[in-house]
Order: C-alpha cells, then sequence, then structure tokens
C-alpha cells in the first residue's frame, strides 16, 4: 500500500483545536495549520485508558491502515484527501482534509421520514456516484450509514471514514462494519471476500432509513437474522412502488440477490432526480442534497 506523509509530532505543525466527533475507533479533532491557517481534521486513536496495551497498539496500526486506504482513494472529489499521519500526546493520528457541514445522521434526523422523491434521489444518487469510483479501485467500503456521510453547505455529499474498507475479494476473519447497516456477509468471517454488493446493502439501509424509518433484520444492536427483511407495509406503501421495491432488493439477504452495481441503483431512481435549474424543494433538508443535482448534471451518467 502506499504510504502516507509521517510528519512525527503533530502539534509541531498544526494547532489541536476543539474535539468535533466521537466515533467507534477514533476522536476527532479540529485542527489548524500553524503556517496556512488551513483547518484539517485530526483523527486521533482512542486514549490508552481502557483495555490491554495490545489493543492500543493495534489501533494505532489500524489508524495508519485507514490512512493507506484513503490515498488509494486519491482524486475522488467526494473522499477526503489524507494528508498526513502523526503522533499527538502518544496516540497515532490520521490528519485529514476537513469537511465543513452536517452529519447526514442528524439531516434526517430533523426531517425524517423524507419521502419527498427529489430529495431522496439526490442523497442515493450522490452516494451512487460516489460509491462507483469506489468500487472502481477494487474496494468496498463496509460501513455505509448516515453517520459517516457529510452533507456540505452546497448539498453536495462527501463519504468519510475508511476505517473498514477493504480490497473486494480479500478474505476478511471478524465482523466488519456497524450492526444495523452492515449486510450479512459482513457479520462474521467472510472468507470468500466481500463485494461491492456489500456496500448495495448498506446503502439500502440508508434508503429505508430515511423513507420508512426503519433497518430491515432487527435494527441496530442483533446480527441480521436468516429470513426477509421485516419492515412496516404501511409505510412502505407510502413511497412510490419503485422505491420500495429497489430498497427491499438493495438489502436482500444473499448478496447475489441485490442489484450487481451502483450503476443499477443510480438507473432506477434516475428519473426522480431534480432537473437541472429546476425550483427547490417546499419542504428542504438543510443542507439541501437536491441542490447539487439542480445545479450540475450527474457527474458519471448523464
Ligand atoms: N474529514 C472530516 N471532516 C469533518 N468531520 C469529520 C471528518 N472525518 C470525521 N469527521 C467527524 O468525526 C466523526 C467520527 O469520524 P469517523 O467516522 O472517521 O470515526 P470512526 O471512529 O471511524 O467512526 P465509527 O463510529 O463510524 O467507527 C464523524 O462521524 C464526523 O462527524
Ligand atoms: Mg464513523
Amino acid at each position: 500500500m502506499e504510504e502516507v506523509k509521517e510528519i512525527g509530532d503533530v502539534e509541531k505543525h498544526y494547532e489541536v483545536l476543539d474535539m468535533v466527533g466521537d466515533g467507534g475507533q477514533g476522536d476527532l479533532f479540529l485542527g489548524r495549520d500553524r503556517k496556512s491557517g488551513e483547518k484539517v481534521a485530526l483523527k486521533l486513536q482512542k486514549a490508552r485508558d481502557l483495555g490491554p496495551e495490545s489493543f492500543f497498539h493495534s489501533a494505532g496500526r489500524s489508524l495508519l491502515e485507514e490512512g493507506s486506504r484513503m490515498t488509494l482513494l486519491k482524486g475522488i472529489q467526494a473522499i477526503p484527501e489524507v494528508i498526513a499521519t502523526g503522533t499527538h500526546r502518544g496516540r497515532r493520528c490520521l490528519i485529514v482534509e476537513f469537511v465543513e457541514g452536517r452529519q447526514l445522521q442528524n439531516v434526517l434526523l430533523a426531517a425524517r421520514p423524507v419521502r419527498h422523491p427529489g430529495t431522496v434521489a439526490s442523497i442515493i444518487g450522490q452516494l451512487c456516484e460516489i460509491l462507483w469510483e469506489v468500487h472502481t479501485r477494487d474496494l468496498v467500503h463496509c460501513d455505509l450509514k448516515p453517520e459517516n456521510v457529510i452533507v456540505e453547505p452546497d448539498g453536495r455529499l462527501r463519504l468519510i471514514d475508511m476505517g473498514y474498507a477493504i480490497t473486494a475479494g480479500e478474505p476478511t476473519e471478524y465482523e466488519r462494519g456497524t450492526r444495523g447497516w452492515a449486510s450479512p456477509e459482513q457479520s462474521d468471517a467472510c472468507p470468500s471476500g466481500l463485494t461491492r454488493r456489500a456496500d448495495i446493502f448498506g446503502l439500502g439501509c440508508i434508503l429505508l432509513e430515511m423513507t420508512v424509518m426503519r433497518l430491515p433484520y432487527g435494527g441496530l444492536e442483533e446480527r441480521a437474522e436468516l429470513g426477509g427483511p421485516v419492515l412496516p407495509a404501511d409505510r412502505l406503501e407510502k413511497l412510490p412502488p419503485e422505491f420500495a421495491s429497489l430498497a427491499l432488493r438493495m438489502v436482500r439477504w444473499e448478496g447475489e440477490e441485490r442489484p450487481a452495481d451502483v450503476r443499477e441503483v443510480f438507473d432506477r431512481i434516475r428519473r426522480y432526480l431534480p432537473q437541472q435549474g429546476s425550483r427547490r424543494p417546499s419542504k428542504r433538508l438543510r443542507p439541501d442534497p437536491t441542490e447539487y443535482y439542480r445545479t450540475h448534471p450527474p457527474r458519471l451518467w448523464r
């Protein structure tokens, strides 16, 4: 894997400011470049306090691996660029481009259920375009969820958190991802390796979460249980039928029964995308993801 520049003591180069996020694997701080004044995101290994020393070391290693994976995604505009690695008070640190905006999770919480077809299509459509580029580089993100998506003030979506990303087809030894959104094949070792269809499952979960406010297969804490996805029929009925049938296919238990790639998903929602130059929806999210397609053609599939 490609090496990321190592800068040693973070504080020599960056001012460490407020904590802005608290993830499962790291604490996120805002930083400022002492020379240029540019803002950066500092993803810091969790403090040493709990658990055995070996955990702390492996967490440090994972963070550096995350940095290497991010270099494989260099040039994908929607994915923040990794700048360097370093150490801050004994904790390993990843220095990444800072993304302004609001987590999709909070944007949705303020407005759910989100059923406006143009809004739903703008979110899923942008994520399809981003994932296409990730999958084209043979990576699977493995942790798609609204927490890992930032909506920029101009309605553009950015995908963060490469903590679980992996090369497609590479065997995995442990559970990978976040319960609730992770596909069944991620819930345990997967000797044949994960494929892009694992991300299609996660994307289907995001679609269901915003429209019917439920995750399939029992939700957050439990591992997915074999069977069909259990979803409230009365809420599914309120969606355009294409969205409901698409979402249900995306979260099929068996990967082969899901759409083959995100292009196929995009083609199914394409007709709901807001036209370029059209007016904003009367009830809109803040920031508003429709703004992206109202001001740009789709980047990939015009
Ligand atoms: N580049 C960035 N710019 C701005 N905010 C960010 C950036 N990266 C992460 N954040 C914020 O910090 C939070 C935690 O970051 P991230 O998801 O990378 O950590 P994690 O520990 O891997 O999370 P998880 O709980 O998903 O395992 C994010 O949800 C987001 O709010
Ligand atoms: Mg995260």
